[in-house]
């Protein structure tokens, strides 16, 4: 076939769909017990929402997003992320009215045009959490304590979560003075993108993958140096909220995130072999400065399809779904009535069962039957719908039990059993 899937993107067939299945409901089990609430917004958004929410300078807004005009002339964007779109919604929705925090939760795919490697797509997943309304340390606790549980209740070993703090715009304009005393002289070796950077956000300059950026930022003042005392305070009751919670945590003062909006608690969740899994941290002028009321916010994204290749490493069987009870195959038009009028009883009890819609042999239903995993089989022939008696046979250990077509509690009796 000449048409393929875009570069970048997956199809998610049926054959691994129960491993996303399994991590969705691990992961609302856990946003139910810890009070959040799921929130669905658009696949799209205007492109402004991005470019104030995430922030002009970032890699994310000046070479990642998926941008077009519609037929209206609007600009539009395919979320690159979900953070933005659920505060949009939290503003226009009023959310902030009702008692807070607010605590949400979403599963959003996620559009980046970004270079393909091990892990990175165009298309990728996200779990989400944001919790709008407190400025407490113990709420950036809880968020991180929920992104732990996951992959504890997963197995996942050898995790590492690594907090810092980006302090607050006061600390962050002492930073960036101190940034651009440092890059001043190496200004002219900085790619185009970091040049533009340099007088307006010169801390994406730390984020930039260009290889030659890489090099001439290392060295560079550290963000940790420069947290007044209010940012610091917080940071230490985030760490002892952790440690009450018996959650391992390293320090890490290189954390800077790539989005603009975080300030005080940054955090990423490496797997073992470095690469992100969760990353996260604290918003508190975000809602703001998209138009919203002066509410303070925190939260995380961890990525479904790392999430999955992690479980992969771990050797982490996920339980699958794929089996079925009953096949009931059929040898002529009259029986197959007779299966189809079972099987449409069955399922209106619940009972997972097929029959033939291939005009198979019997020998070809039998062949059918072990594919698709079906514990037990019933074969009806003109025997059987004459006598209303027909054999039911276990598909382990090939022992056949008499059963009554007229009885179909005694054939769940026994699929149950
Ligand atoms: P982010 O770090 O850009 O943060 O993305 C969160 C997670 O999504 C990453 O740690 C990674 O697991 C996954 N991810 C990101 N990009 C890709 C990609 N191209 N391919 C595969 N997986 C990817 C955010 O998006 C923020 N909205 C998180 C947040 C929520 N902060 C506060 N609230």
């Amino acid at each position: 076939m000449d048409i393929q899937a875009p570069k970048g993107t997956k199809d998610i067939l049926p054959e691994n769909i129960y491993k996303w299945q399994y991590v969705e409901n691990l992961f609302r089990k856990l946003c139910s017990v810890y009070g959040c609430r799921e929130i669905r917004t658009p696949m799209f958004e205007h492109t402004e929402l991005f470019k104030r929410g995430v922030g002009e300078t970032t890699d994310v807004v000046q070479k990642e997003m998926y941008t077009f005009e519609d037929k209206g002339g609007r600009s539009i964007t395919l979320k690159p992320e979900g953070t933005a779109p659920a505060v949009r919604a939290f503003i226009e929705n009023g959310l902030f009215n009702e008692v807070q925090p607010t605590k949400l939760y979403y599963f959003t795919p996620c559009f980046r045009y970004e270079k393909m490697q091990k892990g990175r797509f165009r298309e990728h997943h996200q779990f989400g959490v944001e919790v709008c309304g407190s400025v407490e340390a113990s709420i950036d606790a809880e968020v991180i304590s929920l992104v732990m549980r996951v992959y504890k209740e997963l197995g996942i070993e050898g995790v590492q979560l690594r907090i810092n703090s980006m302090g607050c715009p006061s600390c962050r304009k002492k930073y960036n003075g101190a940034l651009k005393e440092f890059l001043g002289n190496k200004y002219e070796e900085l790619c185009e993108t970091c040049k533009s950077r340099f007088e307006k956000n010169p801390l994406r300059i730390l984020d930039c993958k260009v290889n030659s950026c890489k090099g001439i930022v290392s060295g560079a003042p550290i963000i940790s140096d420069y947290i007044c005392e209010e940012c610091s305070t917080h940071f230490e009751s985030l760490k002892n909220y952790l440690g009450v919670m018996d959650i391992h945590f390293d320090v890490d003062p290189l954390i800077v995130r790539g989005l603009d909006y975080y300030t005080k608690t940054v955090f990423e969740v490496l797997d073992k072999n470095g690469l992100a899994l969760c990353g996260g941290g604290r918003y508190d002028n975000l809602i703001k400065q998209i138009g919203g009321p002066d509410v303070p916010a925190m939260g995380f994204g961890m990525g479904i399809e790392r999430l999955l290749m992690a479980l992969e490493e771990n050797n982490i069987e996920i339980p699958s779904e794929k089996y079925m009870e009953l096949y009931v195959g059929s040898m002529n038009e009259a029986s197959k009535c007779e299966a189809i009028k079972i099987v449409n009883s069955l399922r209106e009890k619940g009972i997972k069962c097929e029959c033939d819609h291939m005009d198979k042999s019997v020998k070809a239903q039998m062949k059918y039957a072990n594919k698709i995993e079906a514990y037990y089989t019933i074969i009806l022939g003109e025997d059987e719908i004459k006598t209303r008696i027909a054999k039911i046979k276990r598909m382990s250990d090939r022992q056949q039990f008499e059963i009554k077509l007229d009885n179909l509690q005694e054939i769940i009796n026994i699929v149950k059993a």
